[in-house]
């Protein structure tokens, strides 16, 4: 055969020529391209070929080698199959590959079960805003002006607006209840709270809270005492210890913080509770006489006891999460441990 002819019968070999897998391509590479491979010879005897013919068969071996290299990437890009990404997806009829089901984020799993313990012991859900005014959140709090009480929170403001703030508590809708109706009220108010800290694996500069309030005439320490810790019984189990520390918080008096015993099984309890294997949860406290008068509450009728906890470090401990930040990255491995949780 001339050479021009055997150049175009490659030609049209190599044109209907589809390559369906990797190791498809791999043949042909080696049969065509590799070092004593089709294309080799074809050269060897374009170089042996007149010299007046040179022209011509030079154009038409460029084109075979165009021709068997274009067909070698192509195939390594289409692979498997041969298909294009485009060509799967038009295919209506495929079958659909199922749909991945997410899970229930911890911090809802942990909210809900909060939530459904305190709805069982009479509290209803309330709620309010998160942009706040000063009002709400510190001075009718007891917050003095200028008193140091306001730097225990470090507090994101509204630019060019000094009064308004992302609620650094949710203790500001016990204000905003107290206000809007009469006691006696049973309440529980879960939401975001922000403060300008700086982030770590125990802090951050928005974690949740839920509050509780309870108002009626002849509330009293012991009921607060008995309310948490049957909480803390519901939540942790039935034989768990609880201890309240004295504190100070501007809106109740007398004020305390309440540890819940978890022990030191593991690191992460170690590290959770620096050491102790006391964890605290809550603060809480008999809501102070002039808190209630502020929000227009007759404070010789009525006393009350407020409780407001982190939803985070209650979640930290119940599935030994060591980092706080896990919370919020989104990260697909660690949300996927929670399937099935409810
Ligand atoms: N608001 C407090 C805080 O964010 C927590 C708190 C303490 C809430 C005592 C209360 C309470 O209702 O009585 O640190």
């Amino acid at each position: 055969m001339e050479l021009k002819e055997q150049i175009l019968a490659y030609l049209s070999e190599i044109d209907g020529k589809t390559l369906s897998n990797s190791e498809e391509v791999e043949e042909f590479r080696i049969a065509w391209l590799g070092r004593k491979g089709i294309l080799k010879d074809t050269m060897a005897a374009f170089k042996a070929a007149p010299n007046d013919q040179k022209r011509e068969l030079g154009q038409l071996v460029n084109q075979l080698k165009n021709a068997a290299e274009g067909l070698v990437a192509k195939g390594a890009q289409g692979d498997e199959g041969g298909e294009s990404t485009n060509e799967i997806l038009n295919d209506w009829t495929r079958p659909d590959g199922g749909i991945p089901l997410g899970a229930h984020h911890p911090l809802s799993v942990v909210r809900r079960e909060i939530i459904g313990i305190l709805e069982r012991m009479g509290f209803v859900v309330t709620e309010g805003p998160e942009i706040e005014d000063d009002w709400h959140v510190f001075s009718g709090l007891n917050f003095p002006e200028e008193h140091p009480a306001r730097d225990m929170q470090d507090t994101f403001f509204v630019d060019r607006k000094p009064d308004m703030l992302l609620r650094t508590h949710t203790s500001s809708v016990q204000v905003r209840e107290m206000e809007r109706r009469d006691p006696p009220m049973r309440i529980m108010m879960p939401g975001r709270v922000f403060r300008n800290e700086a982030i770590s694996a125990r802090a951050h500069c928005m974690f949740h809270q839920i509050e509780g309030l309870y108002i009626d005439e002849g509330v009293s320490f012991a009921d607060l005492k008995q309310t948490l810790l049957r909480f803390a019984q519901e939540f942790f189990g039935a034989d768990t210890k609880i201890r309240l520390r004295p504190s100070y918080f501007p809106f109740t008096e007398p004020s305390a913080e309440v540890d819940v015993y978890w022990g030191l099984k593991t690191e992460v309890d170690k590290r959770i509770t620096k050491g102790t294997g006391w964890l605290e949860i809550l603060g809480c406290g008999m809501v102070d006489p002039a808190v209630l008068e502020a929000s227009g509450i007759d404070s010789r009728k009525y006393s009350g006891f407020a409780f407001g906890m982190g939803v985070e470090r209650i979640a930290m401990l119940k599935y030994q999460i060591g980092d706080l930040r896990a919370f919020f990255e989104s990260d697909m491995r660690f949300l996927n441990q929670f399937q099935g949780e409810y």
